[in-house]
């Protein structure tokens, strides 16, 4: 019984004060009202009907989804409800993409398939080559990437039938196979160096690793704790729900855009400094610091609201980012195989000052993904320009689970949001020679 004496409902009343007009809209999953049951609240019947206003969707579910689940007052990151701190500890990136695709973990015999069929794809077409061999020697390795990917689905014309789950699965593993190839050809082209092929008796991250490192020998094989220090990483990294560059796939996908276009619009968003480009960003900023003697004179230019602190701060996380603090660990065990990154003591400072300056702690900027990936990917001999790449792989898988879902889900249709026009109203075209 509510405070009135009245069972309680779970509804929403809603008052009119133009009108004195009530309306009770149903709260759905305990939160959640449809912002659509808004539009029957007019003054006017032939009124447009209410609606809500929220740039960058602060406050707006667009999905029901069943792929990530995220707590940021808690730190709790779960894909398909397995937490992550447990998949890092045991599992494999592959065995991860199946969970994200599929919706559960693989038998052995799924895991076996499903790992055959992404090595022996792993092939891209030679004219994918051509392609990257026009690009400038110095061009950044995502706009070769974000290039190359759009530029398969002129290769794979059948990917356009989205409505079909077996073509879709095809595409998929096409995907997940290929951009680790994509991402070392890039590589390898941005240094001058020969393409080397992949190898199907390796691993993912060992052929990846093969891919962008063998140099002069026939035979190369990459540290084993290299190898899952990267497998890590892209498991950190398959998904993380509705974010700017799901959200991008999600709404190119709605169109009815073929995967491989509908991703390389989703890199495209994952390449912006406040997004997947921010590991990029971080490690430049902390090159720019350079000595903690210089920390105090950048930490006082964030307060004053003219730099932000690279890798600090999410929409969604008000508490440690729980990726953050796998890698920080993953991060010694790196360093100890390739030696330390001189810029950890740098960041080590920033951190221990923003967990505690008051300007941090009141807007609740905790260290997120970004902050120590770069440093590893840094210590393990990795560019810069590749950091964003690095991220880009793993979360194709992210991306794929986002547009299938989308593409199955029975009330999504083309994404189209409502605007309020604050533009000029109706006025006659003026010639030019009648122009002040
Ligand atoms: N450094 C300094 N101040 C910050 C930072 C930061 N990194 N992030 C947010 N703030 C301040 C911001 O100035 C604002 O202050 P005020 O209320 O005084 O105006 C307040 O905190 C809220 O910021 P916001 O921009 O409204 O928050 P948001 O949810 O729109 O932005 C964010 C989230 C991730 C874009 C932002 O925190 C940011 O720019 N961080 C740095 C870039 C970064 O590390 N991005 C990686 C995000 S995690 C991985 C991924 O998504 O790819």
């Amino acid at each position: 019984m509510s405070e009135s004496g009245t069972s309680p409902r779970n509804t929403l009343s809603i008052r009119d004060n133009r009108t004195g007009r009530d309306y009770e809209v149903e709260i759905q999953e305990g939160n959640v009202i449809r912002a659509m049951d808004l539009r029957q609240i007019r003054v006017q019947d032939d009124d447009f009907g209410m609606m809500s206003y929220d740039p960058a969707f602060g406050n707006t579910a667009s999905t029901r989804s069943t792929v990530t689940e995220i707590d940021g007052a808690k730190g709790i990151l779960r894909y398909r409800g397995y937490p992550i701190e447990q998949l890092a500890e045991q599992s494999t990136f592959l065995e991860v993409a199946y969970l994200v695709l599929r919706g559960e973990l693989p038998t052995q015999d799924e895991l076996d398939e499903f790992v055959h069929h992404v090595t022996y794809h792993t092939y891209a077409h030679e004219n994918i080559i051509k392609l990257l061999n026009g690009f400038r020697y110095d061009a950044h390795a995502m706009g070769i990437m974000i290039s190359s990917v759009a530029a398969l689905s002129t290769f794979y014309p059948e990917a356009k039938e989205v409505h079909d789950p077996e073509n879709r699965w095809i595409q998929i593993i096409r995907l997940v196979a290929k951009m680790p190839t994509l991402a070392a050809f890039a590589y390898r082209h941005h240094r001058g160096l020969p393409y080397v092929y992949p190898e199907n008796e390796l691993s993912y991250t060992g052929n990846f690793l093969n891919m962008l490192f063998r140099i002069g020998v026939k035979e190369y094989r990459a540290n084993p704790v290299l190898e899952r220090a990267l497998d890590l990483l892209f498991i950190l990294h398959a998904d993380h729900e509705q974010n700017c560059s799901a959200t991008t796939m999600r709404v190119i996908g709605s169109a009815h855009a073929d995967p491989f276009s509908a991703l390389a619009g989703s890199m495209a968003a994952l390449y912006g400094p406040l997004h997947g480009g921010a590991n990029e960003a971080v490690l430049r900023m902390l090159t720019e610091i350079g000595s903690k003697d210089n920390i105090p004179e950048f930490m006082e230019s964030v307060r004053r609201g003219e730099r932000r602190l690279m890798g600090f701060g999410h929409r969604v996380y008000k508490a440690y980012d729980p990726r953050a603090s796998i890698i920080k660990k993953a991060a010694h065990e790196v360093f100890e195989v390739m030696g330390g990154n001189p810029l950890l003591d740098i960041a080590l400072e920033l951190e221990k000052i923003a967990l505690q300056e008051e300007y941090f702690v009141q807007r609740n900027l905790y260290p997120n993904v970004d902050f120590y990936s770069g440093l590893i990917y840094q210590a393990m001999g990795f560019p810069v320009e590749m950091f964003p790449v690095l991220f880009a792989i793993p979360r194709t898988v992210g991306w794929l689970a986002q547009w299938e879902e989308m593409l199955e889900d029975k009330e999504q249709r083309i994404a189209r949001p409502r605007q309020i026009y604050v533009g000029e109203g109706e006025r006659a075209y003026v010639p030019v020679e009648e122009r002040s």
